[in-house]
């Protein structure tokens, strides 16, 4: 399975469709990315705060996979925010890894109310002019956190990763960070299977195109020009979840996705604290 890739204003490519590794660890971690690579995912999400970097670095080490292959995504998590202290992190996490570089690193929270992130941001930048970062990015970042880092460095992040599904779509805050020229990547796009996949417009037009209803919410998200990191701890639903390419949505079944119930987010960046 060949995932597409979108170019960054890094000039790197990054692939349409990654691998979320929340919330697995040791062993189990390990197993999950190593059936994902073998299914065709070339980008791994992990971060910081998840605990597997370790067990991450050793899927792409047991993959046999050429490093230049893989698209290696890691975090920066809020208790390593600020100036020397984002180093340090990133250092710790190439370390866990066993890279020399991540390909993408996303500050995770912006936590406003500690007032780091622009310092920690700027400090990427230093990292990123030294090699050990490819693509400088964002998450859970609104319009006035990406304006603050980008007067900072003049450095408009490439990837904002946030919460965006079904019953998330936040139609504004993608236009506004799109429109900034930063690719949005949805994070918990499944909603974590808490309901939203039993969605009945959802489910009509899954059984129509002969896919799953988990396909059909990753289908509309991409056709609205966002990129996905779905996680599944199991390998046939990975596969499908990434198999998003042979198969369009209609205007009808996009207004259907679009028609189900918004609810607000409870992680709202703004006020959102999480170390
Ligand atoms: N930046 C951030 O702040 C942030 C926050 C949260 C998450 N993330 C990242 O985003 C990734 C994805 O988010 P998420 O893990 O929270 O939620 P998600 O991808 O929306 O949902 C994952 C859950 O859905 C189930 N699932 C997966 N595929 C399915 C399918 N085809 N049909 C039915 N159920 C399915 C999985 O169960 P099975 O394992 O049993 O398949 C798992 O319980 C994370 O792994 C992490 O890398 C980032």
């Amino acid at each position: 399975m060949q995932i597409p890739t979108v170019t960054l204003n890094s000039g790197h490519r990054m692939p349409v469709a990654g691998y979320g590794t929340w919330p697995l660890q040791g062993r189990a971690a390990t197993d999950a990315v190593l059936a994902a690579l073998a299914a065709g995912y070339r980008l791994v999400d992990t971060a910081a705060s998840y605990g597997n970097e370790d067990a991450v670095g050793a899927a792409v080490r047991e993959s046999g996979l050429p490093r230049a292959e893989l698209f290696v995504t890691t975090k920066l998590r809020g208790s390593d925010q600020g100036r020397g202290s984002t180093r340090a992190a990133l250092e710790a996490s190439l370390e866990r890894l066993g890279l020399d570089y991540v390909d993408l690193y996303l500050i995770h929270w912006p936590l406003p109310a500690v007032g780091r992130y622009t310092d920690s941001y700027a400090e990427m930048a230093d990292l990123h002019r030294e090699g050990l970062i490819r693509t400088l990015g964002v998450s859970n970042f609104l319009p006035e956190h990406i304006a603050a880092v980008v007067a900072e460095t003049g450095i408009v992040p490439a990837v904002d990763q946030l919460q965006v599904s079904p019953s998330h779509a936040r139609a504004g805050l993608v236009a506004a960070v799109r429109g900034g020229g930063t690719v949005v990547q949805a994070w918990s796009p499944l909603e974590r299977n808490t309901g939203v996949l039993g969605n009945a417009g959802i489910v009509a037009a899954a059984d129509r195109l002969g896919v799953t209803p988990a396909q059909v919410v990753l289908r509309w998200l991409v056709q609205r020009g966002l990129t996905v990191v779905p996680h599944s701890s199991d390998p046939g639903r990975q596969r499908a979840n990434a198999d998003l390419f042979g198969f369009e949505l209609t205007g009808e079944d996009m207004t259907a996705v679009d028609s189900v119930a918004q609810l607000p987010v409870k992680q709202d960046p703004a006020t959102w604290e999480e170390f």
